[in-house]
């Protein structure tokens, strides 16, 4: 009784009830592994379920299948484009297979350059941790027709770049910059536009790339080429499996309107004119100021979903930034149509999720993670984060929907509206009526 008070005291929280009462609508291309995860593995003879790679049997799975270190160290710059992608996918941390998200490390010398690249199976939102980038995509062919959305982001900028289209950061200050991006797939591909065009195996036929870029065959391609220098064409090489689950918005985008009448299309909500669309319509600022953690679980969570960013809807990815003062708790919790992958910025936490009932049931995976460290907690099971240093710690979490919506334990439970019954309670905690009535009091 007593464990279970302590536990729940923890877990008062104001700030994630809101959220959920704001997640009624459901998005169907958000992923779902129809298991709790599947660590891949590469020995068929040891795999289980099947579903996208072979999974491990999840009794063998760890706490480490979902973790990585060292995103807080820099890539070598030293190259000819000056920035470095590097990369928190399957290849890297296995128990993000069939969880749709993963994330990326990028560094930036001055003038560095992310060269124009797609991402055939993922929505791609990022954050500037530090500089000043100048970014930009181009929509598709048609409606409207190659328009190139640019926008300058400083530290706390967001941005978002839509599934599949071509992008690209440029870092336009004197320092260097680094940002963090998620992915909305495990393995999200890269294309760089350059190096498929003009520098793949075998070589695209001369007339053919001179008849595309209506150039003389020798002319300008040795210029073009030097900006797209084959830096990303290893984890191209890499990314030749797809997975079913990612999300797919059947058009380039669709920022979220609340005015029916000035609608065009409808996946998810509806849809503002994409003639009207806007370079801000992708963006969002302040992510770098710190949540106000004066509260009695000493965390703060700010949002960066469908809610701030319009031009997030139908993409299936947002990011949280979390704010936890020495001894804060994001309380336990599930998000009921996402995965989130965190990567911890400042601080040390104690971090970990609960199984299902079955195979492993209820079983807890637990990690202490410092600064550049990464961690998975796989769609809809409870997980929490609990800042066991002295400092304040922060922590980026992206999440494998628009939006993911959270439930937190309890909360759902003791502070609903109207209450749930008092029976239903003690016999589901094995407790008396009195001590749901106090709990159902504290919430
Ligand atoms: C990126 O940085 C890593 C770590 O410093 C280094 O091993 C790798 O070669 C770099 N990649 C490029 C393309 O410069
Ligand atoms: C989180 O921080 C913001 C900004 O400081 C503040 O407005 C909000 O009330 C805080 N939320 C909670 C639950 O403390
Ligand atoms: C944080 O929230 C507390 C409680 O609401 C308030 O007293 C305090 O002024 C806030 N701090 C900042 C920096 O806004």
């Amino acid at each position: 009784m007593k464990s279970i008070m302590s536990y729940l005291f923890l877990s008062e929280v104001i700030c994630c009830v809101l959220f959920a009462l704001l997640s009624s609508f459901a998005l169907a291309s958000d992923p779902s592994p129809v298991q709790d995860f599947c660590v891949a593995i590469t020995d068929p003879k040891a795999a289980v379920f099947v579903n996208g790679k072979f999974c491990k049997d999840p009794m063998k799975a760890t706490a480490d299948d979902f973790f990585l270190s060292g995103l807080n160290i820099p890539g070598d710059t030293s190259n000819p484009v000056m920035s470095n992608v590097t990369a928190a996918n399957v290849a890297q941390i296995p128990g993000l297979n069939t969880l749709g998200i993963s994330m990326v490390r990028i560094d930036y010398a001055p003038y560095g350059i992310n060269a124009p690249h797609t991402h055939p199976r993922a929505t791609e939102i990022l954050v500037v941790l530090e500089g000043t980038l100048y970014v930009g995509f181009v929509t598709s062919n048609l409606n409207p027709g190659n328009k190139l959305f640019t926008k300058i982001l400083h530290k706390g900028d967001v941005f978002v770049f839509p599934i599949g289209l071509i992008h690209f950061q440029f870092n336009v200050g004197k320092t260097n910059a680094v940002a963090i991006a998620a992915l909305s797939s495990q393995n999200p591909g890269v294309i760089t536009i350059a190096n498929a065009l003009f520098g793949s195996t075998p070589p695209i036929n001369d007339d053919v790339l001179s008849k595309v870029f209506q150039i003389d065959k020798k002319l300008s391609i040795m210029s073009y080429l030097f900006l797209g220098e084959a830096v990303f064409v290893l984890l191209a090489l890499l990314s030749s499996f797809s997975l079913a689950s990612d999300p797919s918005p059947v058009q380039d985008f669709c920022v979220a309107i609340n005015d029916p009448k000035a609608a065009v299309f409808v996946n998810g909500k509806f849809c503002k004119d994409p003639m009207k669309a806007t370079a801000d319509d992708f963006f969002l600022s302040g992510l770098n100021r710190p949540g106000n953690t004066s509260n009695p679980v000493m965390s703060n969570v700010t949002a960066a979903n469908v809610a701030q960013i319009p031009g997030l809807n139908t993409l299936g990815i947002s990011l949280v930034r979390i704010d936890y003062a020495p001894y804060g708790l994001n309380a336990p919790h599930t998000h009921p149509r996402a995965t989130e992958i965190l990567v911890v910025l400042e601080g040390t936490l104690y971090v970990g999720f609960v199984t299902s009932n079955l195979n492993p049931g209820n079983k807890l995976f637990t990690k202490i993670l410092q600064k550049g460290d990464v961690f998975v907690f796989p769609i809809g099971l409870i997980h929490f984060q609990f800042n066991v240093g002295k400092t304040n710690a922060v922590a980026i979490g992206a999440l494998s929907s628009q939006n993911p919506g959270v439930i937190t334990i309890a909360n759902a439970l003791f502070g609903s509206t109207p209450p749930i019954n008092d029976d239903v309670l003690a016999k589901a905690f094995q407790i008396d009526n009195k001590l749901v009535d106090y709990l159902q009091s504290r919430f």
